[in-house]
């Protein structure tokens, strides 16, 4: 069953994000390039690539204008990075389409504006994690930014060297670096680590990492537990399991100068994986970079946002690392959606195929109805 939703002379709207910190922009001029070529007239706020570096007169195809409002209300096709609230999705005309991350679970105000005003809502979080729809990943490419970022605080923060120095002065040992998730983000924090001459262990339940870890030259740490769930994640750990695990794990955190923590498992809270007591075994001067930080934490003592220092050990949890770096993750998030999108767009109008899966699993909203069910549940009994 083919349900096409179609739309003529199709406006993209690009606002400027307006979250604390959030410098990341949903379209690049790159992008914008290739979908005026598509027949599509973009209209953008005016401003919203500054913080990203990508300042107006770089956009040659696009009508600016003043105020978000117009945006909103001229749109047939928004494009944003940040979750829209419950007043955006007001703002937006009946029957438009919006493409952005929308975290639902935090937002169902905003979610229930979008049903009702029958808004067909294409949630980043939610492409599907098949081959086909890699180049359209928007959690990957902005967390593969996290994972480099994490490496680079935590290198930053440390009053030692990475690398290994042969120097007049003497030889410096390189440090040691512990890596703890090898997803998206995992992976490229070791490869950066690995760049900036650390030895680097990595650890995760999923034991189909071990070959990844060893091809970026890295150690993975053997602890004889393993939880590989559905669809590439991982499953959570019986308590037995926790705690051969952890027993390992400690060990290898008590000789780290950094360890890096990006071990998520999908609509849970963070597992705790170092807690104080073994925060308090560590070296002296060594720091912990958790990404997890806001959602509760790999280490018990993250605070998101903050900086803990603890005794000798430091404890970083930064939040929206993305918008850090905001010029490439402005150009991978706009390539993300581009690829979603230009399937789409035909001749200038936007025509969603409802029978591919990547839009059937994409989409939270669409005509009047709430398309993701757990978003369905929470809304019924909020
Ligand atoms: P991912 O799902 O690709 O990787 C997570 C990895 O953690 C998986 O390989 C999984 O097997 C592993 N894992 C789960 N439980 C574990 C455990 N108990 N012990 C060891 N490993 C375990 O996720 P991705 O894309 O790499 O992102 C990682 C996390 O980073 C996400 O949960 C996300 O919320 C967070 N993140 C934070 C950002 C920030 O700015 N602070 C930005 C982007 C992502």
């Amino acid at each position: 069953m083919s349900d096409i939703a179609t739309q003529s002379a199709l406006v993209i709207g690009v606002v400027r994000e307006t979250i604390a910190g959030e410098h990341r922009v949903a379209l690049v001029p790159e992008v914008a390039q290739k979908l005026t070529a598509a027949g599509v007239t973009i209209v953008m706020q005016r401003g919203a690539g500054t913080a990203a570096q990508f300042p107006d007169n770089l956009f040659k195809t696009v009508e600016f204008v003043d105020s978000a409002q117009e945006v909103f209300a001229r749109a047939d096709l928004l494009l944003k990075v940040q979750p829209l609230s419950a007043e955006e999705a007001g703002l937006l005309k009946v029957g438009a389409t919006h493409a952005g991350f929308m975290q639902p679970h935090n937002h169902l105000a905003a979610v229930q504006v979008l049903k009702d005003r029958r808004i067909t809502s294409l949630a980043m979080e939610l492409v599907p994690r098949i081959s086909r729809a890699q180049s359209m990943d928007a959690l990957s490419s902005q967390a593969s930014i996290a994972g480099y970022k994490a490496v680079l605080i935590g290198a930053n923060a440390l009053d030692r060297f990475l690398p290994m120095l042969t120097t007049a002065a003497g030889t410096i040992r390189p440090a040691q670096v512990l890596v703890i998730g090898v997803g998206v983000a995992g992976l490229q924090a070791i490869a950066t680590a690995k760049r900036l001459g650390a030895i680097v262990e990595a650890y995760d339940v999923r034991s189909a990492t071990r070959d990844q870890v060893k091809s970026l030259g890295a150690k993975f740490i053997e602890t004889g537990v393993t939880a590989e769930g559905a669809g590439g994640y991982a499953r959570e750990l019986t308590t037995e399991e926790k705690d051969k695990q952890q027993a390992v794990l400690d060990a290898r955190i008590a000789v780290a100068d950094m360890v890096i923590t990006t071990a998520g498992v999908p609509g849970r809270a963070a597992p705790k994986i170092i807690s104080k007591s073994t925060v308090e075994k560590m070296k002296t001067g060594a720091v912990i970079v958790d990404i997890l930080a806001e959602n509760g934490g790999n280490c018990e003592l993250s605070i998101a946002g903050e900086t803990v220092q603890h005794g000798a050990v430091r404890i970083i949890g930064p939040i929206n690392l993305p918008a850090q770096l905001a010029y490439h993750a402005s150009e991978m998030y706009s390539r993300n959606l581009f690829n979603l999108l230009s399937p789409a767009i035909k001749a200038g109008v936007l025509s969603i195929d409802w029978t591919d899966e990547v839009f059937a699993g994409t989409v939270l909203t669409h005509a009047g109805e709430i398309k993701h069910e757990p978003t369905a549940k929470l809304l019924a009994h909020s």
